[in-house]
C-alpha cells in the first residue's frame, strides 16, 4: 500500500514535473516568438531605425537649429512631446560628435504667449553682436517662427512672426528675448522658417524667410533689428505648394575654383512624385540679392521621403552638411510605428558637380558614416547574360550598405523577403529614368497616399559607362544614391520581414557586369 502510494506519488511528481517542464518550454518558446514579432528593449521596436536619428518617443518633423560648436553637432527638431501625431510645436534637442551616434537632451524650446515654436535655425554669435554672450561664453542664438494658434483659428493672416532665444550653455537651457517678436507680420499667411547665417560679403547677419510663394532676404547687425533687402522666386521654380524651410550657401564646383550659391526651398505639396519635396536653385548672391537664371526645376532628392532638409552653420572642414526629415506630409501622421514617429536621413555632404553641361547639387553620406560601416560580405564580380538574373543573398538585409557598379544601360534590382514583400528599382538609361516601386513593400495600406503608383526619377545627365549604385537599408527606409549622390531617392518602407536577397535582372542586349559588389553591415548607433 505504502509502496503503491509512494509510486503513485512518484508518478504524480513526474507528471507534474513534465507538465511544468512543458509549460516552461512553452513559456520560453512564446517569449522567443514574441521577441521576434515585438522585440523589446532600447530602440528595438518594430521599424525602429538602427542607424538613423529618431526621437526616443513621440512626434518629430523638420530638423531645426543645425549648428556645430565645441566638437558637437546640435540637432534641434520640430517636436510634440505629448503625442505621436503633430501638435503644439516645441524644439527637441540632441547632440553628436559624428552625426551618427546621438545623445538626447531635454526639450529646448517650449511654446509661450507668442505662440508655438515652428522651424528655424541657430547661430553661434562669436562677436557678441547681440550682447547676449558673456566674456567666457559665446551665446548660441536660436531664430524661429512663432505660430499663434488662436490667431490662425480666428481666421487672421498675421499669425506667424519671428522670435529669438539664447543659450549660454550650448543649448541646454534657453532664455527668450524680451523684445520678441523681432519681425512682426504685415498680413502674410505663410511667413516662416528663418534660416540665419553670418554673411561675409555684407558683414552682417542674413535671414532667409519664406513668404508663401517666395523668399525674402533680411539683414541685421545684431540678430534683433532686421531690415528686408530683397525677394526671390515669385516667377521662378516650382510653385505647386507653399514654400518652406529655405537655406542658402556657397559651394565650389568640384575640380574648379568657381563658386556658386545654392538656394534650397522645400515645397508642400508639389513635389514631382507627390506631396513634399525640396527643390534647389543654383545662382549668385551679392550679399543682399540672390539671382539665378535656372529655368528647369531641380530637386535634391526624387524619392518621397526627404523633406525640410537644411544645412549646418559652422560645420568643420568646410563641409556643407545636410540632414532632412525622412517623411512626407502626405502620410507622415499615419506611418505604422507606435512609440515615435519618423526619422532623419543619414547626414549627407552637399557638393556641386559639373556633369556634361549641367551643374548638379549632389548629396552623399558624410565621411563619418563610413566609420559605422562594419565587415564586408562578400566582394565579388558577377556576370549576367542578357534577360537573365542573379540572386544575391543578403546577410544584413535590414541594416546594410550595398554597393556596386553596373556596366550595362538597363537593369532591374529588387529586394524580396519570404513574406513576398518586394521593392523594385529599375534603371533605364535608354529612357533616362529610374523607377522606384514600393507598392508591395510590406505595410502600405495605412495611407492611400503612401504608394498610389511608382515613383520616377529623370536622370538626364547620367554619363555613358558604368554607374555606381549605393543603397542604405535600415529597418524602415531605403536610400538610393547613383554616382556618388548625383541622383538620389530616399524612401520609407515597412516590410513585414527583413529583406534577405537582392535580385539583379539584366534588361540589356549585352552581358551585364557587376563589379565590386559588397554588402556591409551598418552598426547600430543606440546604446
Ligand atoms: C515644414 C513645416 C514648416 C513649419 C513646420 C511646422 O515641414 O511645415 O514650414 O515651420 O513644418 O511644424
Amino acid at each position: 500500500m505504502v509502496k503503491t502510494m509512494q509510486s503513485k506519488g512518484l508518478q504524480l511528481f513526474i507528471l507534474l514535473s513534465v507538465i511544468s517542464m512543458a509549460s516552461c518550454k512553452q513559456e520560453v518558446k512564446k517569449d522567443i516568438v514574441n521577441e521576434e514579432l515585438e522585440p523589446t528593449g532600447y530602440y528595438v521596436e518594430p521599424y525602429r531605425s538602427q542607424y538613423h536619428f529618431t526621437p526616443e518617443e513621440k512626434w518629430m518633423n523638420d530638423p531645426n537649429g543645425l549648428v556645430y560648436t565645441d566638437g558637437e553637432y546640435h540637432l534641434f527638431y520640430q517636436y510634440y512631446p505629448d503625442s505621436t501625431v503633430w501638435g503644439p510645436m516645441h524644439w527637441g534637442h540632441a547632440v553628436s560628435k559624428d552625426m551618427m551616434k546621438w545623445k538626447h537632451k531635454p526639450v529646448a524650446l517650449f511654446p509661450d504667449e507668442h505662440g508655438l515654436i515652428f522651424s528655424g535655425s541657430a547661430v553661434m554669435d562669436h562677436n557678441n553682436t547681440s550682447g547676449f554672450g558673456t566674456e567666457d561664453q559665446t551665446a548660441m542664438v536660436a531664430i524661429f517662427t512663432y505660430h499663434d494658434m488662436a490667431g490662425e483659428q480666428a481666421g487672421n493672416k498675421d499669425f506667424q512672426t519671428q522670435g529669438i532665444a539664447y543659450s549660454l550653455d550650448n543649448g541646454d537651457s534657453w532664455t527668450k528675448y524680451e523684445g520678441n517678436p523681432v519681425i512682426g507680420n504685415t498680413g502674410i499667411k505663410d511667413f516662416r522658417d528663418p534660416k540665419v547665417f553670418w554673411n561675409d560679403k555684407a558683414e552682417t547677419w542674413t535671414m532667409l524667410l519664406v513668404a508663401g510663394d517666395h523668399l525674402q532676404i533680411w539683414n541685421s547687425p545684431n540678430l534683433k533689428e532686421w531690415e528686408k533687402v530683397s525677394e526671390f522666386g515669385k516667377e521662378q521654380g516650382a510653385h505647386g505648394g507653399v514654400w518652406e524651410c529655405p537655406d542658402l550657401f556657397p559651394l565650389k564646383i568640384e575640380g574648379t575654383n568657381e563658386i556658386k550659391w545654392v538656394l534650397l526651398i522645400s515645397i508642400n505639396p508639389g513635389a514631382p512624385n507627390g506631396g513634399s519635396g525640396t527643390q534647389y536653385f543654383i545662382g549668385d548672391f551679392d550679399g543682399e540679392t540672390f539671382t539665378s537664371d535656372q529655368v528647369e526645376h531641380k530637386w535634391i532628392d526624387l524619392g518621397r521621403d526627404n523633406y525640410a532638409g537644411v544645412t549646418y552653420n559652422d560645420a568643420p572642414n568646410d563641409e556643407r552638411v545636410f540632414i532632412g526629415w525622412m517623411s512626407n506630409w502626405d502620410y507622415a501622421r499615419d506611418t505604422p510605428t507606435d512609440k515615435w514617429r519618423s526619422a532623419m536621413t543619414v547626414p549627407r555632404e552637399l557638393t556641386l558637380r559639373k556633369v556634361n553641361d549641367d551643374v548638379l547639387l549632389c548629396n552623399y553620406p558624410l565621411k563619418s558614416f563610413e566609420s559605422h560601416v562594419a565587415m564586408a560580405y562578400p566582394e565579388s564580380v558577377l556576370e549576367i547574360l542578357p534577360t537573365r538574373k542573379r540572386i544575391m543573398p543578403l546577410k544584413y538585409g535590414n541594416q546594410s550598405k550595398i554597393q556596386f557598379t553596373l556596366s550595362v544601360p538597363n537593369a532591374q534590382m529588387y529586394f524580396r523577403n519570404k513574406n513576398g514583400d518586394s521593392v523594385s528599382i529599375d534603371v533605364d538609361r535608354d529612357k533616362k529614368v529610374v523607377t522606384f516601386d514600393r507598392r508591395k513593400s510590406g505595410k502600405v495600406d495605412f495611407s492611400e497616399k503612401f504608394a498610389p503608383g511608382v515613383q520616377q526619377m529623370k536622370i538626364p545627365s547620367i554619363p555613358d559607362g558604368p554607374i555606381e549604385i549605393m543603397m542604405l537599408l535600415d529597418h524602415s527606409s531605403l536610400e538610393l544614391f547613383i554616382n556618388e549622390g548625383q541622383y538620389v531617392m530616399t524612401n520609407q518602407i515597412f516590410p513585414n520581414e527583413f529583406f534577405r536577397a537582392l535580385t539583379i535582372v539584366n534588361n540589356s542586349e549585352n552581358e551585364l557586369k557587376i563589379e565590386d559588389f559588397t554588402e556591409h553591415k551598418v552598426e547600430r548607433v543606440w546604446d
